[in-house]
């Protein structure tokens, strides 16, 4: 991606060795939080490939953090251009400068209008958002799937990876959800959280963060993978169908 959106906020001068330490340990929590990531990853990806016929051109990744995933999508295919969009300035921060230029980073909010945000936006090949549509309420989600079918290209692909469990296992699920391993990197999270607001840089950053999304919870909004279909078939795609499962965790595909 060209361009990188981030004219309304302050960049600090960060260290990029602490940066890509920080990043590191970000994804390890994240791995507590989805069993079986590595496999939701490889899914995505082969899919991915599969639908566009090898590399994608342009890629997004919606609620992509500080952009780990972004980062590997990028090695993975070096042609690409490849952005992410999130509303946390202090992960953006973490994204902008892990990524050194290699992805674009746009701060945008995805139950809102996020598709203008996007310097150069659309058409893409594929979209991507890994455990971030349930920050959303209902009827956020819904106009989520709308502009991600809008701002593909015919024939581009969206994978949504969250808590979307399969109608039927209602027993199943719940023996399974909560995973013991989530206690515990919900406790990951909060010390990550609090390592960085004593780094002395970021200080400005977790103010901002803090004016931004202070009042703000988590819808977490987890209807069945049923619920995710169907907004997708609603918002126009064409095929719609879970690509990845772990208990109570999806991967949904749909085609634009
Ligand atoms: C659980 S994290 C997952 C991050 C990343 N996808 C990953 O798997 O590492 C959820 C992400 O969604 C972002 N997010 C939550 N609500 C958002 C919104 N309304 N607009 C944009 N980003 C949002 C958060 O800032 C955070 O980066």
């Amino acid at each position: 991606m060209a361009s990188t959106s981030h004219a309304s906020w302050v960049v600090p001068v960060l260290d990029r060795a602490a940066v890509n330490r920080w990043r590191g340990a970000w994804d390890e929590v994240m791995a507590g939080f989805l069993p079986g990531a590595d496999g939701c990853e490889a899914a995505l990806l082969a899919v991915a490939e599969a639908v566009c016929g090898g590399a994608p051109g342009r890629v997004l990744d919606l609620g992509g953090g500080p952009g780990v995933f972004a980062e590997r999508m990028a090695v993975r295919w070096p042609g690409a251009e490849v952005g992410l969009v999130d509303l946390d300035p202090v992960l953006l921060a973490l994204a902008a400068a892990g990524t050194a230029g290699r992805v674009g980073v746009h701060r945008a909010d995805l139950g809102a209008a996020w598709s203008e945000a996007v310097a150069d936006g659309g058409p893409f090949d594929l979209l991507t958002t890994v455990m971030t549509i349930h920050y959303l309420p209902a009827e956020q989600a819904l106009a989520f799937y709308r502009a991600a079918r809008a701002a593909l290209r015919p024939g581009g692909l969206l994978v949504v990876a969250d808590l979307m469990p399969e109608p039927g296992l209602d027993g199943v699920t719940a023996r399974l959800h909560p995973a013991a391993d989530e206690a515990v990197a919900g406790m990951a999270w909060t010390r990550w959280w609090d390592g960085l607001r004593t780094h002395e840089p970021l200080r400005p950053l977790m103010r901002q963060r803090q004016a931004i999304l202070g009042g703000r919870v988590p819808a977490e909004f987890t209807p069945s993978v049923d619920w995710h279909r169907h907004a997708a078939r609603a918002a126009g795609f064409g095929e719609a169908g879970v690509v990845w499962r772990w208990g109570a965790h999806a991967a949904l595909a749909a085609v634009a």
